[in-house]
């Protein structure tokens, strides 16, 4: 160990500052200056210096966001404040009657203006945050208003709440407050993660941050993707702002992070025009919300309205429909996919969720079903969030009917009768008929069909499911030859939607070779590996006679899916397939071949920076596309670094060992010249 010297401390007071900024540009103001690079050198740095002067290490250190060691119980904290809850509006005339009784106490008449402060109304874990001159001390869930648990080692492994406050004129004391929330890709995420290691997996977001906060282990509350939005404050000493939206406006600057979609608005005809603007955005945000809340934003007439029981007067939640309903699972049925998968599909008793009426939805799988024990008769939990499909989240254990139905995975196909096998250690049970089975060739199509793929327009999932049925088709290549009479005869198709189809299919014959990889629809092939596998072999014979050693030297590909695409070219139904698919016209233009001949083949490059003009993955795709390496890192072999604004410490190693350095205009001069 060390002497520790001011010299030294100073240092490391240095180092956590700088962390600190930078946590607060990329998490508050979501604009970082510097690249993940220069963060992890400083933060590696400081971790260096802690290690060999112990004594320098404090618990607001940025290094300690990992989490502290494991406790028994959590305590309790008496809030110095209560933590208050909100009343309920659920339609709009209880929000005109809640804009009235505020009117009618402030004695303020219909034509005056109140202006309210708007929020977004996030379903997570109200918590307190205690600072005392500008450090964390204490952090503290809401519990039941007067008392909560002491949660502050798990806070204290969240990256958007601030270890100490940013500036100088920050109150003695202050206690922040906000809601505790895992985002919607965070939550699918976490269940992913669960589902892997065969764990428990959440119910909806709110669950997943409730369990993960009340962790009494906060290593493991340190590995789940809590985040936070402040709005609102308990014990204050110290000046305070005139109004609840600059008293956000102060928090942000200390250092909280404060919803984005927080507005003004006026009268309770601006908070209703906010309510229907955030419902259309309620798909789209990245977390769950179950409302909005207003609250009247002078703290002068927040004081004169006070509270009454626990709630206060001069706010209130204003409700959105609920994205979770209790009805009963009538049956389950299994749907095979393209690669043979069968899904379970729960059938329910019809509910309205959040506006529209679900009657059936998903189940995953057999190990979800095995892990939720689900059973056909319980009353269940369905969700419907966003545009996912709806899911069963879970079953109400207390109302299992005595005659509930264990779900069974069926031994055969229930399209084609093929064997179905479940393979030990995969969740997912498969019919093993292949193209033998229609719904396999079904979905196969529409694969190839869709969007992303060769983009027939006009030739949807329906229709494919009809020409299949009526047996106009029965392989791909089939799709190509249909001619106008078949196509008419069909029901709901005239002549004029037959020759629109007609054409459609013509014109998809022209495509690119990315387009034509990820058609075929070859197990975890998506459209960036198909990319990358056009981008190395540039046509399609070489890509067919890869070996499965070869087919791993591509980007991003690994054994797994080097062994789906060997298995799937060595199948000579399917190499006659991609034959057929070229003999009826299918093209595309030649790809320029990353081989020996490629223009900055033999060169390797390195990426650093930010770029104006594109994403440092463009320019990697962009790069590699004219034959060159793109590395990770700077060594003496490196061609050249591409330095972009902001560069760091690539920067300074490409100088110290002679590496020719290019900037963006370089770059660019790179990629038009080649
Ligand atoms: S204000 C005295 N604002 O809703 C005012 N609450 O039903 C107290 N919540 O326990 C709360 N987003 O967990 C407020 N923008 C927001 C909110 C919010 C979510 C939660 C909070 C509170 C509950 C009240």
């Amino acid at each position: 160990m060390s002497k520790l010297t001011p010299a030294i401390q100073h240092l490391a007071e240095l180092l956590r500052t700088e962390l600190h900024e930078y946590n607060y540009q990329y998490y508050v103001l979501d604009k970082p200056t510097v690249p993940d690079a220069e963060y992890d050198r400083v933060f590696q740095e400081l971790q260096k210096l802690e290690t060999e002067y112990p004594d320098l290490l404090t618990p607001d250190s940025p290094t300690q966001r990992v989490g502290a060691a494991p406790i028994s119980a959590f305590g309790e904290v008496v809030h110095a404040v209560p933590m208050l809850s909100l009343g309920n509006a659920f339609a709009e005339e209880d929000l005109f009657a809640f804009d009235k009784r505020v009117r009618e106490r402030l004695k303020l008449s219909e034509s005056d203006l109140i202006e309210y402060s708007v929020e977004p109304k996030l379903d997570g874990l109200a918590v307190n945050l205690r600072y005392e001159n500008g450090k964390l001390v204490r952090a503290a869930t809401r519990g039941d208003g007067a008392t909560g648990e002491d949660i502050t080692q798990n806070i204290r492994t969240l990256a958007t709440v601030p270890m100490v406050l940013r500036g100088h004129e920050f109150p003695k004391i202050l206690e922040v407050r906000g809601e505790v929330f895992i985002s919607k890709a965070g939550f699918e995420k976490l269940n992913a993660r669960g589902r892997d290691k065969d764990e428990k997996t959440f119910a909806n977001p709110r669950n997943a941050a409730a369990g993960s906060l009340r962790q009494l282990d906060p290593r493991i509350t340190a590995t789940r993707p809590l985040e936070m939005y402040c709005y609102g404050f308990g014990e204050v000493d110290g000046a305070m702002p005139e109004r609840h939206s600059d008293m956000l406006l102060a928090l942000r600057q200390w250092g909280f992070r404060i919803n984005p979609e927080t507005s003004i608005a006026n009268n309770a005809e601006g908070c209703w025009a906010y309510y229907q603007y955030i419902g259309q955005q309620r798909d789209k945000l990245a977390y769950d919300i179950d409302g909005v809340v207003y609250k009247v934003d002078k703290f002068e007439w927040q004081q004169q309205l006070g509270f009454v029981s626990r709630a206060p007067r001069w706010a209130i939640a204003h409700k959105y429909p609920a994205q979770e309903q209790l009805t009963i699972l009538n049956d389950v049925e299994f749907q095979v996919g393209r690669t043979g998968a069968l899904t379970p599909v729960a059938r329910l008793e019809p509910v309205n969720v959040a506006g529209v009426v679900v009657s059936n939805a998903t189940l995953h799988n057999m190990d979800e079903v095995e892990r939720k024990d689900i059973r056909i008769g319980d009353t269940v939990i369905v969700r419907r969030a966003g545009d996912v499909i709806p899911e069963v989240a879970s079953v109400v254990l207390e109302r299992r009917p005595t005659t509930a139905k264990k779900i069974k995975l069926p031994k055969v196909c229930p399209v084609c009768g093929s064997e179905v096998l479940r393979v030990e250690d995969e969740a997912v049970a498969r019919c093993t008929g292949g193209l033998f089975c229609a719904a396999q060739r079904k979905e196969a199509i529409k694969h190839f069909a869709s969007r992303k793929a060769l983009d027939v327009e006009g030739l949807g999932d329906k229709l494919v499911e009809q020409l299949i049925d009526a047996k106009l088709i029965e392989h791909l290549p089939d799709v190509f030859r249909l001619n106008l009479q078949q196509l008419a005869n069909l029901e709901r198709m005239g002549e004029k939607s037959a020759a629109n189809l007609l054409a459609a299919l013509d014109k998809s014959k022209q495509t690119t070779l990315p387009r034509f990889i990820y058609a075929l629809g070859i197990r975890e092939v998506g459209e960036a590996t198909a990319k990358n596998l056009a981008q190395h072999y540039g046509d399609i014979e070489t890509l067919m006679n890869a070996s499965v050693e070869q087919l791993q030297t591509v980007n991003d590909v690994g054994p797994i899916v080097a062994q789906h695409l060997a298995h799937f070219f060595q199948q000579a139904h399917n190499r006659d397939v991609i034959k057929q698919l070229q003999n009826v016209g299918i093209h595309w233009p030649a790809l320029q071949r990353t081989g020996t001949d490629a223009p900055l083949a033999g060169k390797t490059y390195v990426i650093t920076g930010t770029l104006s003009s594109m994403s440092r993955d463009e320019a990697k795709a962009k790069l590699e596309a004219l034959g060159a390496k793109v590395a990770g890192s700077v060594s003496k072999n490196t061609t050249a670094l591409i330095a972009g604004e902001a560069a760091g410490s690539k920067l300074e190693k490409a100088e110290s060992l002679g590496v020719p350095i290019v900037d963006e205009a370089g770059l660019l001069s790179l990629l038009v010249d080649n």
